[in-house]
């Protein structure tokens, strides 16, 4: 392969393709067996279109599988597809959806220690080491950000500050003081702590970061750079999501930042066609999809993510890579009949050196048209009448030209829109 075998932090990262493929079947085999054998509502999914975890001879023959979808943890609200009895739970998060009841995920001890292990391994591949200090701004709690990263950080061997979300004014204050070498947020915090550093006379460039770990929302590569040219930092993408584990499904590698390498020694992607579920091919654009391979209190079988992208190969490690997720199906607006994804409109802000990742699209139907609105705010000291004029008219321009809708563009004061403090709220469609 040519990598240093020292670079590693577990040998598996430089496992051959044949081996993972190896171990990925041994695994299926036990982590079907284990959900059909345990969970009621998983065996009789299976029972209905007649197969058995026995019919599982290659890993191509979990195509015949039936999916599980969020609606099948709703329906076993709140226990339901737990593989293990309650007392060997020894955690619960939840993910908070848009509406209705949360979903529910449960770990067994030796879930967690895989879900450190794994973290560890990302942090470490993002260019994270046991000597750096860690400012860990996600969320503790019901969500798996704050937890998850903690764990995996402290399993790495590196010191942790809990500071969780919000609360910025503190934030940069700490951040100024304990010098961490890293910061883990998602990416729309960070831009408002860049904020809160500017407004208290601080440029973030001095802040002494050298890496930030983001994720669990969608983010552009134009403000990944945006980013790291605000902080003078390399700004990772991480991803996860709470039913297949929370962060550590797929981190990138601090060698080629192309996309997150999916720890597919645990987790088994597939791309499938949202609107057939036929499995797609490496390279081709469609929902991924996870199966647990070694989780024990919530083994999850072709889990829909909702999430759109595709698998690309290894580069910096054997295991495949995620490319950057476009959207979630659930957040393409279909505008006049046009299909828009924010990170397309995000790319196009983004390009405006003037405009700052502040934004947020409005949807509405006037007279049985459906209208885009997108506000947005320029950069302190750019925002005269004049550049607000053009800002305006040359977003609305691209906008038409390369996602082929018409909007209308507003351009507000510095500080008007909401400021995120976990994930950013992108989209408001007031259509009925
Ligand atoms: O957001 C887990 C996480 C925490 C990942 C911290 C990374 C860092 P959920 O709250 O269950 O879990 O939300 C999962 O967030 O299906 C994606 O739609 C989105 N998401 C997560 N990471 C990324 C990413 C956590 N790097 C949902 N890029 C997923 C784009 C992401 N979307």
């Amino acid at each position: 392969m040519g990598h240093a075998a020292a670079s590693w932090y577990d040998p598996i990262e430089g496992a051959s393709r044949d081996e993972i493929h190896a171990l990925q079947l041994t695994r299926m085999k036990w982590s079907l067996a284990h959900a059909y054998g345990q969970v009621e509502h998983f065996r009789r999914k299976c029972q209905a279109v007649g197969v058995h975890p026995d019919d599982l001879k290659d890993l191509q023959d979990l195509a015949r599988f039936p999916f599980t979808t969020k609606q099948d943890l709703r329906d076993t609200y709140p226990f339901g597809m737990f593989a293990v009895p309650m007392n060997q739970v020894v955690r619960i998060h939840a993910s908070s959806g848009t509406t209705g009841k949360p979903t529910v995920v449960g770990y067994t001890r030796n879930d967690i220690d895989m879900w450190a292990n794994v973290m560890a391994r990302g942090i470490h591949g993002a260019g994270g080491r046991a000597s750096d200090l860690v400012h860990n701004a996600y969320g503790y709690g019901l969500f798996t950000g704050g937890l998850g990263y903690h764990y995996g950080a402290e399993r790495l061997g590196a010191t942790v500050i809990p500071m969780s979300g919000g609360q910025s004014e503190k934030q940069v204050q700490l951040i100024m003081d304990f010098k961490p070498d890293i910061i883990c947020a998602t990416p729309s915090y960070m831009l408002t702590l860049a904020e809160e550093f500017i407004r208290q006379g601080i440029d973030p460039s001095v802040s002494g970061l050298r890496l930030g770990l983001f994720g669990a929302e969608p983010w552009t590569n134009e403000m990944r750079r945006e980013i790291e040219a605000l902080f003078g930092i390399d700004a990772i993408d991480t991803y996860g999501l709470s039913e297949v584990i929370g962060p550590g499904v797929a981190f990138e590698c601090i060698e080629s930042k192309d996309g997150p390498h999916i720890f597919e020694d645990h987790f088994y992607p597939e791309i499938i066609d949202p609107a057939t579920g036929e499995v797609l091919p490496d390279g081709d654009f469609g929902e991924l999809v996870f199966t647990s391979l070694t989780k024990e209190a919530l083994p999850v079988v072709r889990y829909r993510t909702r999430d759109l992208t595709r698998l690309l190969p290894g580069t910096a490690r054997p295991m495949r890579r995620m490319d950057k997720i476009t959207g979630r199906s659930d957040d393409m607006l279909i505008i006049r009949g046009v299909n828009v994804f924010p990170s397309q409109i995000e790319e196009l802000i983004l390009r405006n050196k003037d405009l700052t990742a502040q934004y947020l699209l409005e949807v509405s139907r006037v007279t049985h048209l459906d209208k885009l609105e997108i506000l947005v705010e320029m950069k302190p000291g750019t925002d005269d009448e004049a550049a607000r004029k053009k800002a305006a008219a040359d977003l609305q321009h691209h906008v038409k030209s390369y996602i082929g809708v018409s909007s209308e563009v507003r351009v507000v004061p510095t500080g008007t829109l909401e400021r995120s403090v976990g994930k950013a709220k992108r989209v408001i469609d007031l259509r009925p």
